[in-house]
């Protein structure tokens, strides 16, 4: 019952994609301060390896940076073929590459509905099917391997932005995670969606031009997402403490889909 054991990721190996800054830098951070062997991904080979010496330099931790673009099936079997050169097992897929587009409705173009579905949620889903033999070789029933897909407060709620393919994309991944995971539980997989609202990032940053206070005045919080904040629901969900939690969409966002309806002005 002590929380260093049960909240432990000490020598997990962890795949993190789109782990090279924002939200997946953040959970990256959380699982290398506390002994896990993470892998991050991303199509900027310089900057995904940077990003990897820093976490291992600052957390005195094993971080591997993987050049890679999983927005095509040849990028996910590269990606899954490196993983496997170096792994036999692996305990914890996170899934969070994601991109969004915004434009008015009467013009959004086909490009930025291709681009965010594709993405967001056919290569998370072939990210993960592709993964599943390093998942079961590391699942037994006492330790269930995990894999936690990154999804949004925007597949939730109507969204803030005019992010049609966006929005309709994570509402697909929540409702992927739900079904992938009455699929896998009994594979000794655990698969749960974490759905964040606003964390500072490039993502976020270029619809606001990097000014936050609004949103942040906004935010029942009265400040937006840390680190700490979602790279601790993401060690909750990979440890002993998350192991009979199965199928949810945990938000991460300051209250903001608890509160939606009401008049926060
Ligand atoms: N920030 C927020 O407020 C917020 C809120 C809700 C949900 N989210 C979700 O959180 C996740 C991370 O978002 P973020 O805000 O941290 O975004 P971000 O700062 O833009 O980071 C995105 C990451 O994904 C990588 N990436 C993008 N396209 C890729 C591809 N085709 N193949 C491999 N990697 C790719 C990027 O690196 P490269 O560009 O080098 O490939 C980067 O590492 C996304 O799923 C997003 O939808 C974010």
């Amino acid at each position: 019952m002590k929380v260093e054991n049960l909240f432990s990721v000490d020598k997990k190996t962890v795949l993190i994609t789109g782990g090279s800054r924002g939200i997946g830098e953040m959970i990256a951070s959380g699982f290398c301060a506390n002994g896990a062997k993470v892998y991050i991904t991303a199509r900027s080979g310089n900057v995904v390896k940077e990003t990897a010496k820093n976490l291992s330099e600052k957390y005195n931790c094993k971080c591997i940076g993987i050049e890679s673009d999983i927005s095509s099936i040849e990028g996910i079997k590269s990606l899954s073929n490196m993983v496997k050169n170096e792994e036999n097992s692996l305990d914890v897929l996170i899934n969070n590459a994601g991109a969004a587009w915004g434009a008015p409705v009467e013009n959004f173009p086909e490009v930025g509905w291709d681009k965010v579905m594709d993405l967001c949620v056919k290569s998370m889903f072939f990210l993960t099917q592709n993964m599943l033999p390093l998942l079961k070789e590391a699942a037994n029933n006492q330790n269930p391997s995990r894999i936690i897909n990154i999804g949004s407060i925007d597949g939730i709620n109507k969204p803030e932005f005019n992010n049609y393919s966006y929005s309709a994309a994570k509402a697909a991944v929540h409702h992927m995670t739900r079904v992938l995971a009455a699929e896998l539980v009994e594979k000794n997989i655990l698969v749960n969606a974490i759905a964040p609202g606003p964390f500072p990032s490039k993502m976020l940053g270029s619809a606001v031009e990097f000014d936050y206070s609004e949103l942040e005045s906004k935010n029942p919080r009265g400040r937006i997402g840390t680190p700490e904040d979602i790279a601790g629901l993401a060690i909750f969900l990979a440890s002993r403490a998350g192991s009979f939690t199965i199928g949810e969409v945990i938000t991460c966002d300051g209250g903001l889909v608890a509160s939606a309806g009401h008049d926060l002005s």
